[in-house]
């Protein structure tokens, strides 16, 4: 960082989201293509609205469509994917908001950084644990079907490694676990690290 400045805001974290009656907080969905991320990520996000927190969602597909157009998916753009939905994350739960991240994060070392860099108090790691057989069956994207006869490569799961998270805060099975009783758990478990 040569000739940048950093310019310190008057207003904390902590007082933003005290305003907001709620604690900054980043919850980060990671799973397989099909494990339930998105459906999750969304339900809670209108969940935790009415209830009346200020939440925002993050999605993989989302951020891949817009910020993060330009990558693919080598083990290196995979990085630099996760590197800056932290970066944003970080700037959202500095404004005090409740982050809701959903992307595949297939290496431990990515998810380590992004924990670290928003801070390990305001990261709750879900880990969807949805067995590859159970997401290929459902493949909503379509995408088994082609990594299955060579359309597309490096699907994770198939030709792409996924490293399970070896301590998630929570981890949840969606093919043996509706949605409406996940929410549930994940409600019964966060509550007291969002709540004022
Ligand atoms: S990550 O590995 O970099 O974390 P991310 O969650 O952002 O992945 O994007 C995954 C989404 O991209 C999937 O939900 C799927 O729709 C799409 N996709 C397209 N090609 C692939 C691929 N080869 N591997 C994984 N996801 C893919």
């Amino acid at each position: 960082m040569t000739n940048i400045n950093r310019e310190y805001l008057n207003i904390s974290k902590e007082e933003r989201a005290s305003l907001k009656n709620q604690k900054a907080t980043v919850i980060w969905f990671t799973g397989l293509s099909g494990s339930g991320k998105s459906t999750l990520a969304t339900k809670l996000d209108k969940y935790l609205f009415e209830l009346g927190y200020h939440t925002y969602v993050l999605d993989g597909d989302n951020i891949r469509s817009g910020i993060n157009k330009e990558l693919t998916f080598s083990s290196k753009d995979r990085t630099e994917n996760i590197r800056r939905i932290s970066e944003i994350s970080k700037l959202f739960i500095d404004a005090g908001l409740i982050v809701i991240c959903s992307s595949i994060s297939p290496y431990t070392k990515d998810r380590e950084a992004a924990k670290n860099r928003v801070g390990a108090d305001n990261f709750i790691e879900i880990y969807l644990s949805t067995p590859i057989e159970v997401c290929e069956l459902r493949d909503v994207k379509g995408l088994y079907a082609k990594a299955r006869n060579g359309e597309i490569k490096n699907l994770t799961g198939i030709d792409a490694p996924y490293e399970k998270p070896s301590n998630p805060f929570i981890e949840l099975n969606t093919a043996e676990v509706n949605t409406h009783d996940s929410i549930q758990r994940i409600m019964n478990k966060i509550e007291y690290k969002i709540k004022r």
